[in-house]
């Protein structure tokens, strides 16, 4: 007996596939946008018709296809992306699948040209001699009707009509012209402000609706795309920690839309939706923003590619942090340090509740979004943490302190770090951190690599309080340390230093690096008995700092219990 069951054709295999990838119209035109982007076109247009349900036609210059590539292109699992395993898991490319085009193609009628950068005609031959270096490729429903060579500009336009004409279920889906358009205009806004330096071109049924030059910085771009009045009234944001940097605009509180559709989150260059780090982004506003208003922000943030996994969905618009949490706190912070610096008339009850994402806590009370609190100065709410009172120590290790909602288990370690990592920083804004001159200058005999490196770090190292003497020769002479390391022995301090300094933790930089080292040299050790009165001074301290929740090493300086949570549990159990 035959069994029953049998391998799929590939071309129903594209189609299935399709069902995941190209959800709509909108989501065709991000894949072939995001196509031309890693292709590094400098112009991209974007034709549609009614919406991009009859007609997308992407055009780029980029590096283009030579005919056996485009031949290639529509295989699945096809790419010219991923060459090594490893490379999965640092991905700098917005596409690294495979999957788009054939799935593209698999439900609709397409015509793809492609001329590879360099060949295009003039450049191997005279002028007036036209060569057929571009490659035409036509068909539907995946299946390849027509191949020519053409003569054409180097670059790729792809041409798809009538998108699930051959999968009625799906055909049905499509919504309006308009709500297709309106989906398509919003993943275009969102790939344009990722690339400034891309020229967007966009029509629908032969109108223009959206031009954007190429532009010299963020502001430029936000111009074009949200009206140049409003570009001018957005403020800087720019914060590095860590290997994270959040940099970007934000407009003042007063400016605000219905929708959260303005609030464009970007990490490593794609547009990101996560939900998360549109929670921080609001939490960051709610103590001035009224009641279901929405911030205009355009947010980058850069962080190593190993730290954000992009293949957790179908069409790559969610990804994963490795540490989520600190990417959130970096949002709110960068956002909250922005937000601070601008004068807002301050009155007599300034609210003093910091929300944090994904706490649990419950959305900002009535009171806080009341007529007074929009005009309040925000300086207090930012990043404060609400850790209520302080109960005890346990463990010799623990800081406990309880709020009326939540109980909280600060690491005292890792909280004192960050508040000598903050206080530091600061002393670094000013001028230098206080700095302790050796009674009895230390000579360090290092081994070569040990000197080398000290040497390599040593500006920054004398930025935050070290002094040296005699490099070059064998021995180095250490002749003051970080007045906060002054208990610290010498010798052991700089081994430690050179241990930290020469660990990898690539990417973060190196001021960073350094500062950690200090706070984290500094801090108080687990297992030291604290009295109440330090206990108390360092929650407060805590509380104060701008990233409470982390140590700068990233990570979580507390552990706590929402009371609701401890509520139900006894409740179940009587
Ligand atoms: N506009 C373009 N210009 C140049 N090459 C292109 C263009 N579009 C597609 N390609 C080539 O075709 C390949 C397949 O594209 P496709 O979109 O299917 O996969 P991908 O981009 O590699 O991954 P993903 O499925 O995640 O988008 C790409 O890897 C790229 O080499
Ligand atoms: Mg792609």
């Amino acid at each position: 007996m035959t069994g029953k069951i049998r391998r799929l054709p590939e071309h129903l295999v594209n189609k299935i596939a399709a069902g995941e990838v190209v959800e709509r119209p909108a989501s065709a035109v991000k894949e072939l946008v995001e196509n031309a982007l890693d292709a590094d076109a400098r112009a991209v247009s974007v034709d549609l018709r009614d919406g991009g349900a009859a007609l997308i036609r992407v055009t780029d210059d980029g590096h283009g296809m030579t005919a056996g590539d485009l031949e290639l292109a529509l295989e699945r699992h096809a790419t010219s992306k991923l060459a090594a395993d490893e490379d999965l898991d640092a991905i700098a490319t917005l596409g690294f699948r495979g999957e788009a085009l054939p799935a593209i193609c698999a439900v609709s009628e397409f015509e793809i040209t492609s001329c590879p950068r360099g060949v295009e005609r003039g450049t191997s031959s005279p002028p007036f001699v036209q060569s057929m270096e571009a490659t035409r490729i036509a068909g539907a429903g995946g299946v390849i009707t027509q191949r020519l060579q053409l003569p054409g500009p180097a670059g790729t336009s792809i041409e798809v009509a009538n998108l699930f004409y051959n999968t009625p279920a799906r055909l049905k889906f499509i919504k309006s012209a308009a709500t297709e358009l309106a989906t398509s205009l919003r993943t275009l806004t969102h790939l344009a402000v990722a690339h400034p330096d891309v020229r967007f071109r966009v029509t629908n049924n032969g109108r223009a609706l959206l031009t954007a030059p190429v532009a010299r910085d963020l502001r430029d771009r936000i111009g074009a795309l949200w009206h140049h009045d409003v570009a001018a009234r957005l403020l800087a944001v720019d914060r590095t920690e860590h290997g994270i940097r959040v940099s970007g605009l934000a407009g003042p509180p007063d400016l605000h839309r219905g929708s959260r559709e303005d609030v464009v989150v970007v990490v490593n260059g794609r547009p990101v939706r996560d939900p998360a780090l549109l929670q921080a982004v609001l939490a960051a506003y709610r103590p001035t923003l009224p009641r279901d208003r929405f911030p205009l922000v355009a947010l980058l943030i850069s962080m190593p590619f190993v730290d954000v996994d992009v293949n957790v969905h179908p069409t790559k618009a969610w990804v994963r942090f490795r540490h989520a949490r600190l990417v959130q706190e970096m949002v709110m912070a960068a956002l909250g340090e922005t937000l601070r610096q601008r004068t807002v008339v301050p009155t007599a009850t300034p609210p003093s509740r910091a929300e944090m994402p994904g706490t649990g806590l419950p959305p900002a009370s009535e009171e806080m979004v009341a007529q007074d609190a929009l005009f309040a100065e925000p300086t207090a709410t930012y990043g404060r943490a609400e850790l209520g009172r302080v109960l005890g120590q346990v463990q010799d290790t623990f800081v406990v302190a309880a709020s009326d909602r939540e109980v909280f288990f600060v690491d005292q370690h890792a909280a004192h770090e960050r508040v000598l990592y903050e206080r530091l920083q600061a002393a670094l804004n000013e001028g230098a951190p206080v700095s302790q001159e050796l009674l009895f200058p230390e000579p360090l005999e290092l081994a070569p690599a040990a000197q080398a490196l000290l040497e390599r770090w040593r500006a920054l190292l004398e930025r935050l309080g070290f002094a040296f003497e005699g490099f070059g020769g064998h021995t180095v002479v250490l002749r003051a340390v970080p007045a906060l390391l002054k208990g610290d022995e010498p010798r052991r301090l700089i081994e430690a230093a050179v241990d930290d300094l020469s660990g990898p933790r690539g990417g973060e930089p190196v001021l960073d690096r350094v500062l950690s080292f200090v706070a984290c040299r500094a801090a108080i050790k687990a297992n030291t008995v604290l009295t109440g009165e330090e206990m108390e001074r360092l929650v407060a301290e805590l509380s104060a700092t701008t990233v409470p929740y982390f140590c700068p090493h990233g990570r979580p300086t507390m552990s706590r219990i929402s009371m609701s949570d401890v509520r139900r549990e006894v409740k179940r159990v009587w």
